[in-house]
Formats: C-alpha cells, sequence, structure tokens
C-alpha cells in the first residue's frame, strides 16, 4: 500500500478528484493545507482522512515554513506527496527532500504560462488550445518532467471562467490518471523526461474538437 499526502491551499476540487478515485494500491493518508480555512479540509476530513494546517503565515521565512511543513508531511512517511492547489513556492531544500516523488498540477499546458493567472495570459495571447499538466516538481518554478497533459480548445466568447471550467474538468481526470500510474510503478524519469510503461500515447488527452458555429 503506498502512502500520498496531498498538499492544498483552497477549495481542493482536485484533491477531492484523488480521493474518489479510490486508486487500489493508494492510501491518502493526510491532507494538509496552508490555509487554516481552505474549503478542501471539511472534505477531508468528512472523508476520515488526517487533516493538518501548517499556516505560512506563521513563520519568519519560507525556510522555517518549509521544514515545519516538511516535519509534519513526513509524519506520513509518504511515498507521493501531491501538490493539489498549493499555493506556496517551496524551497530547493524541500523539493530535492522529495525528489522524484512531488508532483503537482499547473493549469496550463508547460512549459508555456508558468506561473499564475494562466487562463487569462492564455486567451490575451489567442491561442487556440489550452490546458493542464501534470509535472514532478523541480526547484524551478512550474518546470520538471511532464507526466500527462489534457490539450481543450478555446471557444469563441470565452472568458476567464469558462476557460478555466472546461481546464479544471480535464484536471480532474488527468490527476488521478498520474497518480495512478505512479502507484502502479508505471512512471520512471529519464533526465528531463518522464516516462509511462504501457501506454502507447504517454499521457496526452484530447477533449472532443469545437463544433463549427
Ligand atoms: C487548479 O486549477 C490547479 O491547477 C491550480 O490551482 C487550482 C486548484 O483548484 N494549481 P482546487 O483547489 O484543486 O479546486
Amino acid at each position: 500500500m503506498k502512502s500520498i499526502v496531498i498538499l492544498i491551499s483552497g477549495r481542493g476540487s482536485n484533491m477531492e478528484a484523488i480521493v474518489q478515485a479510490a486508486i487500489p494500491g493508494a492510501r491518502i493518508a493526510a491532507v494538509i493545507s496552508n490555509r487554516p480555512n481552505a474549503g478542501g479540509l471539511a472534505f477531508a476530513a468528512a472523508q476520515g482522512i488526517a487533516t493538518a494546517v501548517v499556516d505560512h503565515t506563521a513563520y519568519a521565512d519560507r525556510a522555517a515554513f518549509d521544514a515545519a511543513l516538511a516535519a509534519v508531511i513526513n509524519r506520513h512517511a509518504p511515498d507521493l506527496v501531491v501538490l493539489a492547489g498549493f499555493m506556496r513556492v517551496l524551497t530547493p531544500d524541500f523539493v530535492r527532500q522529495y525528489e522524484g516523488r512531488l508532483i503537482n498540477i499547473h493549469p496550463s499546458l508547460l512549459p508555456s504560462f508558468t506561473g499564475l493567472h494562466t487562463h487569462q495570459r492564455a486567451l490575451e495571447a489567442g491561442v487556440r488550445v489550452h490546458g493542464t499538466t501534470v509535472h514532478f516538481v523541480t526547484a524551478e518554478l512550474d518546470c520538471g518532467p511532464i507526466i500527462i497533459q489534457a490539450v481543450v480548445p478555446v471557444m469563441a466568447g470565452d472568458d476567464e471562467a469558462a476557460l478555466s471550467a472546461r481546464v479544471l474538468a480535464q484536471e480532474h481526470r488527468i490527476f488521478p490518471q498520474a497518480v495512478r500510474w505512479i502507484v502502479e510503478d508505471r512512471v520512471s524519469i529519464d533526465g528531463s523526461v518522464a516516462r509511462v510503461a504501457g501506454v502507447r500515447e504517454p499521457g496526452v488527452l484530447i477533449s472532443p474538437p469545437p463544433e463549427d458555429v
């Protein structure tokens, strides 16, 4: 049984999708938030999952926060640490500690649109397709070997809310899929590339193409 710790900062809908996938061989050991009022904590507690808050505002600097966070994570001896809408930049020391077992979901087709406000920036750039990426975390923000991506069309008349909702629906599909592959020991890291054993099209899902209007 693989032990998984999920870190959240807010709503926690991706965490929920992973919990609800009930992945064989995986146990969600804990859900940890850096914000005491994160909506997702209530869902996790109602599922009987251990929850904890490590409030970043209580720490003098990133290093002190990351050390406190790691101490709470390590109580659960996780095989995998999942950043599911965890909105803090982590120090290289923290990242190194979990090398190869720390994954994140980012709401864009990396390496495009790293950072914040990805949907608005995609609209402003006029891209025709957008999407989401699950990747291993490395010291550089929103980089690291890509495990799976989902592509969605950008449609005429989209605003940030419409586009982000379309992307989020795909996040809820690909994140549990990535966790499942890792739990099944099918994902390996080859330099800057992640490989998934036994998948012919390794992790690109394309949602149905838009129809003519
Ligand atoms: C998601 O869009 C995720 O890609 C981004 O933050 C959002 C978190 O949503 N990193 P939720 O808390 O999982 O509902």
